[in-house]
């Protein structure tokens, strides 16, 4: 069946409205946090101070754009107007707009890495392979992309997500593989990372020079 994108966007915006302090306390310490820090800081290790990041469906901003907004110049860029509100009181040294990733429009070379953690699983499917294209435009040449997908072919909604509707859109790993090498990126690493009977796949990509 065709996804009604407006539709899938308006449940999960009023989704994250409704559970956001449900699905992250303010310490951030939900089940992922773990393997989270490990990419992220994996990034990081890779950039220059004051680099431009770019996160899409960055939450309330912590553990994240909390640890990345210290050392470089950051934007954070979410549906949710609740997680927006609480990652600018959380994290104020961060940059924020409440934005649907898919309508984001930046110039060329932007910005030195993009980071997504699982918020393009919530991405009707048709949008997410422009987006990783726009995305390689915005990032300079040896630039990062980061980002945490789903780890199968699925699109629907489920009821009760934490106690709310939500929407959900994903390939299978080796088709988001085909993509990112199609568009330009090199697969630096990929690893599946199980949670409970599904899991979300890690790719770091770079734009090579
Ligand atoms: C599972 S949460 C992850 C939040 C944060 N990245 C983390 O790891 O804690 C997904 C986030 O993506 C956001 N999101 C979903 N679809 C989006 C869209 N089209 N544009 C921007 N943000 C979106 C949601 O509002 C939510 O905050």
């Amino acid at each position: 069946m065709r996804t009604n994108i407006p539709k899938a966007k308006e449940i999960v915006r009023r989704g994250y409205n409704r559970i956001s302090r449900r699905y992250h306390d303010d310490r951030g310490d939900g089940p992922d946090a773990k393997y989270d820090r490990y990419w992220f800081k994996a990034v990081d290790k890779k950039l220059e101070r004051d680099s431009h990041i770019l996160e899409l469906g960055c939450g309330m901003g912590v553990p994240v754009a909390k640890f990345l907004s210290r050392r470089h110049a950051y934007l954070g860029v979410d549906i949710s107007d609740v997680q927006i509100r609480r990652a600018k009181q959380l994290v104020p040294r961060g940059r924020f707009q409440r934005a649907d990733m898919g309508r984001l429009r930046f110039k060329p070379s932007s910005f030195d890495a993009v980071l997504a953690f699982y918020s393009i699983l919530h991405l009707p499917l048709r949008e997410q392979k422009p987006l990783f294209k726009r995305i390689f435009r915005w990032l300079k040449p040896g630039g990062f992309f980061l980002p945490v997908l789903g780890w199968g072919r699925w699109t629907g909604k489920e009821k009760d997500w934490y106690g709310a509707a939500m929407f959900f859109s994903h390939t299978d790993q080796k088709t988001y593989h085909q993509w990112l090498e199609e568009i330009g990126f090199k697969v630096l690493r990929k690893a599946l990372v199980r949670e409970r009977k599904a899991g979300h796949y890690h790719f770091l990509c770079v734009k090579l020079k």
